[in-house]
């Protein structure tokens, strides 16, 4: 199983402000939308409450909470739970937020980025890891936008 880390981050790491995005790109939305689809995703609980607890249509949603359950998602109590029922999948993609980017970094084995350009105010970051581009990832990939540039790196 491949697991794939997905975020959109501006210069400083900013990924979240207040429990939301600081910012709205569609063609983000879209960028995020086509990479995951078909593929489980996993969380942790304050992005789902961000998604209202409404699932996202055409891909297995799985919830990390220590503290709710619900009856329309899976959720489970640690990632190591969420990995091994996932075990058979092609691939996996780590959604977010800040807490479940923090713990799961070390075992992705992709990152895909968008690089916001802007600077944005925020609370939550994604995990440092540009000073390791070079050692341990390495970018493969590349699409540049105006206000934002889409990346894809991989563990060497
Ligand atoms: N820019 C992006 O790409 C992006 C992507 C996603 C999210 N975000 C932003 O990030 C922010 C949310 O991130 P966050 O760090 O506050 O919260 P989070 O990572 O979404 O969720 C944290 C919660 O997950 C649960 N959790 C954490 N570690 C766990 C573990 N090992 N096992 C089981 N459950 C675990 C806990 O839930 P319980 O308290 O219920 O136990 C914890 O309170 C928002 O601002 C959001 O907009 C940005």
């Amino acid at each position: 199983m491949k697991l794939v880390l997905i975020a959109a981050h501006d210069p400083n790491l900013v990924i979240g402000n207040n429990g939301e995005l600081p910012w709205h790109y569609s063609e983000d939305l879209k960028f995020f939308k086509k990479q995951t689809m078909g593929y489980p995703i996993v969380m942790g609980r304050v992005v789902f409450e961000e998604l209202n607890e409404k699932p996202l249509p055409g891909r297995e949603n799985i919830v990390l909470t220590r503290s709710k359950s619900y009856d329309h998602v899976k959720s489970f109590k640690s990632i190591d739970e969420a990995l091994v029922y996932l075990k058979d999948s092609e691939k996996v993609f780590i959604i977010g937020g800040g807490e479940i980017y923090k713990q799961t970094i070390d075992r992705a084995d992709e990152l895909i980025i968008t690089e916001i350009k802007k600077k944005f105010e925020g609370d939550t970051f994604f995990p440092e890891y540009r000073d390791k581009i070079g050692s341990i990832w390495e970018e493969y990939w590349r699409e540049e936008h105006k206000e934002f540039d889409f990346v894809k790196l991989r563990k060497v």
